[in-house]
């Protein structure tokens, strides 16, 4: 473990979904099952996808979005898990190419050769999924060890209202062996 005070240090890595403004859930649970949080975000989602001062008072700690200056001491203790929620199509896509032109996507791309647990949760809509690229991001992030959610479009049900996004499901996959 790699957090001083003896508990385990979890990255909660958020892209620009919608559904990103009920990342506090994640976090709050995360927190209740003795994890220590860090979260990294996209840039698209540090604008205005969810609220970064509550997510900061949160966790205590400032949201990491760019890379640091190579003299700064780096932020926050290595990782003893990575959980991506909500995942889009577009960092789901470039993770699974190497493509780390974020933060976020560095560090997804890192975590699998760290040899830690990773959970992901995307959001995308049926239409984007079923493109191939998609489809093959994904086969090639599960081979690699990434543990995924259910699919989740985000779109509305027949009632107008959405389906619940299983927030806890990330920690639940995190605990699988
Ligand atoms: C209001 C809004 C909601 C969005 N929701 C989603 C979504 O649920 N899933 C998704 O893949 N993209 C969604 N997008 C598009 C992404 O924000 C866009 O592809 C962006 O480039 C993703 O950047 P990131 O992967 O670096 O966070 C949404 C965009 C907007 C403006």
């Amino acid at each position: 473990m790699s957090e001083q005070a003896g508990k385990p240090f979890l990255y909660v890595v958020v892209c620009a979904a919608g559904i990103a403004a009920g990342v506090g859930k994640l976090i709050g649970a995360a927190q209740e099952r003795g994890w220590e949080v860090g979260v990294i975000a996209t840039p698209v989602a540090m604008n205005g996808f969810f609220d970064t001062a509550a997510v900061e008072a949160l966790t205590g700690r400032p949201i990491r979005s760019a890379w640091r200056t190579p003299g700064d001491p780096r932020p926050f203790p290595p990782p003893d898990a990575v959980v991506v929620a909500p995942a889009t199509f577009n960092t789901v896509n470039k993770w699974a190419q190497g493509l780390a032109d974020t933060l976020a996507v560095a560090t997804l791309c890192e975590a699998p050769g760290l040899g830690v647990p990773i959970a992901a949760l995307p959001c995308v809509a049926d239409a984007l999924a079923a493109h191939p690229a998609y489809q093959e991001s994904l086969a090639r992030l599960r081979g690699m060890g990434v543990r995924f959610g259910e699919p989740y479009s985000g779109d509305p049900q027949p009632d107008g209202g959405r389906p619940e996004f299983g927030w806890e499901r990330a920690l639940d996959l995190l605990d699988m062996r």
